[in-house]
This record gives structure tokens, C-alpha cells and sequence, in this order.
């Protein structure tokens, strides 16, 4: 009977995909899932206890496609990549017309853009959806980042609304742009992401090394600062994480954790494309060389052999340490809405960033009690899209700068890698002015090249009086 087709699909039943699965079904949605390993699919079911009446599981391809009601709808959660398009090669041959495929993985936009336009040609349609919150994001309500055709929209929504985290009551979800919009949302969710934490890694470090601070206190401050404006996820899972020891030693577990950073390639990605657009997303490349150089750990450890490892004592006050932060913050989320508005130039996709931070103040990882203001500030005239010129966040920076330029500088003087940090305060002294040091530049540029340069006040191009000799 054709009442007992799923309305959605689900395949890959990984952590997130069973935990996605479970929330749509949670929330009265009839789900179709299967899995590449068949045998991961009853482990999923047994888990699904109470729901598997809105459950329906299937082991062959094309019997899942045909226990799906028509436009289909099938959410892939599985490695992006290769296996994303072996996936849409499978798949494709039996679908229909109108029938939309989403991707849930971290993927890399251009890869959505091509499997989109592919896809369009034979009258399917492909989602790029950015999902953020982790396992329990996804199981109890993640934020999420849809990009694609008005018709999937159209198709999928009602699942999403109900299945996304709620912000007062509204949902963190959206769809934000065609094709690859999604992921790349996403993407520099996860650059601002990397840049927060690394911000707060260093907070840690200045607290820990520098004043002898023990990780427990740190964990407090932490969930101190989480009570005010600082209040975010990252925030508040460092303050307990802190607090934590380890069954083992008795150590405060951070101390037993190697300080060897992992990353699977969206912050890269930010930094790249953002580069790319002609943008310097100094935080977010500072956060992600911080992850590179800490892989290097042997290295690491013969250079303090050979260069000396001392970090002096610093006696940074809390209060002003919660300033530096804030700023930091902000800057680190102009930077990244900066690289979202070239983007959506540069791809026509007319991105709202007042409901991108909407879709981000719930569910995701980066959120945090900036992010209403942040909407508020977008909503309102910014001029030239820059976040920090907003009259709400210029007046803030105006009150915590003069902390990170006191924290940076004692930071720096006693010999302590800040590189976050440090980023946010060069970037703020260049913005600020009107007059900077590219006039020198595009002399020796013109010295050196006859490139020409612009004279102040005059249109045209210009050479300098060392070609006349
Ligand atoms: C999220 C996270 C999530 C994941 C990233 C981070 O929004 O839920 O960003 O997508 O944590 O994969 O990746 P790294 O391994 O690169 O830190």
C-alpha cells in the first residue's frame, strides 16, 4: 500500500546517520534505513527500541528505493568523498525525476557543486546539507545548513523543522542557497569552529603554564564565564572537560591526553577557499597551523632540547583574560561572515547572514550568545558587510581591546605561542587603519615589475619617477 512508503530515507547508519534516523522516526516520520554492512543494520534496530514502528529496514538497494513514497526524498550519511559518488552511481539508475539526494557529510562544496550540476542533468536533484552538533546534536536536535533546489526544499522541510534544535522556540535550520551553500556554510563553521577552540586552548595554556593555574580552577573559570557574555557550547564543555580525571593516574585527564591535534579537512578548507576569494581568515589559519605544527610533536620535543622551552610566569587577571576572549570571538565570527558574503558574490548565492547566525544560535557547535547579536547587527545597515563595524560590536571592541592588546602583549614577552590570539589583534590593528602599509608595496611592486599603482585621488595607473632615469 502505498500509505506505508517512508517519507525519508536514511543510508548509513554510522553514528550520526542512526542517531538522524532515530529523531525523524522520534518525531513521527515513517523512515526507511539501510546500510552498506548489512549486518550494522539489526545492532540499529534493537537501539531504536520504541520507534522501530516508524522504522522500516531493508538490505537491498532497490528495495529501499522502492519502500520510499515518490518525490523521493534519501539522506546519505556516509564518508564524503568516493564513496559519495560510488553512492550516486548506484542510486541514480533507479530514481526518478524530482526524486532529491542529500548529502549530510562534511563535503567539500565544490564536490556539491559538481555532483549537483550532474545530478540536474538527469532530472535529480542533490542536496548539500551541512549538519552540526555531533551525535547527540543529531539524535536530539542539530543545527543544519541546507543547500539545493527550491524543490527539495519544498520536499524536506517539514522533516528538518521538526527534527533541528530550537532557538525561542524557532528552528535552527534553513535553506540557504542553491547548490553548494550548504557546505559551505558549513565549512566556515567549522573555520570559526577551529579558531574558538584554539582561542580557548590558549586561555588554558596562559592560565595553566603562565600562572600555574590547576586545570580543575581553569574548568571553573570556565563555567563561570559560561553564566555571561562568553556563554557558549565550547565554553561550557571545556569547563567540564577540565574537571574530569583520569581513572587510571588520578591526573587531571587533560594532562594524560598527547597535545597531538586531529583534523579531517574543513578548516584547511576554510582557510583555502578564503584565500581564495581574495580574503585573510588570519584567525582560522592560525588555529589550523596550530593543529599542523602540534602533529609534529617530535619535532616539537627537540626543539625545546635544542631552542629551550621556557615560558615565563604571566599574572593575567581573569577579568581582563574574559575581555580578550570576547573580542577575539567577535573578530574570529566577522572574519568568518566576511568569507561567507565573498562567497556568496562570487557564487550568486545570495546568502542571508542575519539566518545563517539565526541557524547557528541553537544545535551547532559554535553557538553561543554572540550569535543574536550578530543576527540583530546583520539585520541592521552594516556597512561594507563588515561585522566589526557594526555600531553594537564597534562599542564592544572598543571596551576589550585594550585587554587582548595587554594579554597578547605579556603573552608574547614571556615567550608564550598565542597564535589565535595574536592573529585577532593584527587583524583588528589592520582594519582599523584608513591608512596602511600597502603604499610600500605597490612601490617595490612598480619598482621591481613596472606593475603601475594608483596614485591617491587619481583614477588610472600609474609608474614612479625611477623609471623616468
Ligand atoms: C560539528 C562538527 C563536526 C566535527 C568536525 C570537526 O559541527 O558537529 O564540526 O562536523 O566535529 O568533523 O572536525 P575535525 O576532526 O577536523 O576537528
Amino acid at each position: 500500500m502505498a500509505d506505508d512508503k517512508a517519507q525519508i530515507g536514511v543510508y548509513g547508519l554510522g553514528t550520526m546517520g542512526s542517531a538522524l534516523a532515530l529523531n525523524m522516526a522520534e518525531k513521527g516520520f515513517r523512515v526507511a534505513v539501510t546500510n552498506r554492512e548489512v549486518d550494522w543494520i539489526g545492532g540499529f534496530l534493537k537501539e531504536a527500541e520504541g520507534l522501530s514502528k516508524n522504522l522500516v529496514a531493508y538490505e537491498a538497494l532497490d528495495a529501499f528505493v522502492a519502500g520510499l513514497k515518490t518525490p523521493r526524498v534519501i539522506l546519505f550519511m556516509i564518508p564524503s568523498g568516493k564513496p559519495m559518488d560510488m553512492m550516486i552511481e548506484a542510486i541514480a539508475p533507479l530514481l526518478e525525476d524530482g526524486d532529491t539526494i542529500i548529502d549530510g557529510g562534511n563535503a567539500n562544496f565544490h564536490d556539491t557543486r559538481r555532483r549537483s550540476a550532474a545530478l540536474a542533468e538527469k532530472g535529480l536533484h542533490f542536496v548539500g546539507m551541512g549538519v552540526s552538533g555531533g551525535e547527540k546534536g543529531a539524535r536530539h536536535g542539530p543545527s543544519m545548513m541546507v543547500g539545493g533546489t527550491d524543490h527539495s526544499w519544498r520536499q524536506l522541510r517539514d522533516v528538518l523543522r521538526a527534527i533541528a534544535a530550537t532557538y525561542e522556540g524557532q528552528p535552527c535550520v534553513d535553506h540557504l542557497g542553491p547548490d553548494g551553500a550548504g557546505h559551505f556554510v558549513k565549512t566556515v563553521h567549522n573555520g570559526i569552529e577551529y579558531a574558538d577552540m584554539q582561542v580557548i586552548a590558549e586561555i588554558y595554556a596562559l592560565l595553566h603554564y603562565g600562572a600555574v593555574w590547576p586545570p580543575a580552577e581553569i574548568g571553573k573559570l570556565f563555567e563561570e564565564w559560561n553564566k555571561g557574555a562568553l556563554k557558549s557550547y565550547l565554553v561550557e564543555i571545556t569547563g567540564e572537560l577540565l574537571q574530569y580525571h583520569d581513572p587510571q593516574t588520578g591526573h587531571p585527564v587533560v594532562d594524560v591526553i598527547k597535545d597531538a591535534a586531529g583534523q579531517k579537512g574543513t578548516g584547511r578548507w576554510t582557510v583555502v577557499e578564503a584565500v581564495r576569494l581574495g580574503q585573510a581568515a588570519n584567525m582560522i589559519e592560525a588555529a589550523v597551523g596550530a593543529r599542523s605544527w602540534s602533529a609534529e610533536k617530535d619535532a616539537r620535543q627537540s626543539a625545546q632540547g635544542i631552542l629551550g622551552g621556557g615560558r615565563g610566569a604571566v599574572d593575567v587577571d581573569a577579568g581582563a583574560l574574559a575581555q580578550a576572549f570576547l573580542a577575539a570571538r567577535i573578530l574570529c565570527y566577522a572574519q568568518g561572515f566576511r568569507i561567507l558574503a565573498a562567497a556568496s558574490e562570487e557564487y550568486e548565492w545570495g546568502l542571508d547572514f542575519a539566518r545563517i547566525a539565526e541557524v547557528w544560535r541553537a544545535g551547532c557547535i559554535i553557538r553561543s550568545a554572540l550569535l543574536d547579536d550578530i543576527s540583530e547587527a546583520f539585520r541592521e545597515d552594516l556597512p561594507h558587510g563588515q561585522l566589526i563595524l557594526s555600531s553594537r560590536f564597534a562599542s564592544v571592541l572598543a571596551d576589550t581591546i585594550p585587554a587582548l592588546r595587554m594579554v597578547v602583549s605579556t603573552a608574547v614577552a614571556e615567550g608564550h605561542a598565542i597564535p589565535a590570539f595574536s592573529a585577532a589583534l593584527q587583524w583588528y590593528d589592520s582594519m582599523r587603519q584608513g591608512f596602511g602599509t600597502a603604499n610600500i608595496i605597490q612601490a617595490q611592486r612598480d619598482f621591481f615589475g613596472y606593475h603601475g599603482f594608483e596614485r591617491l585621488g587619481e583614477e588610472g595607473k600609474h609608474h614612479g619617477p625611477w623609471w623616468d632615469e
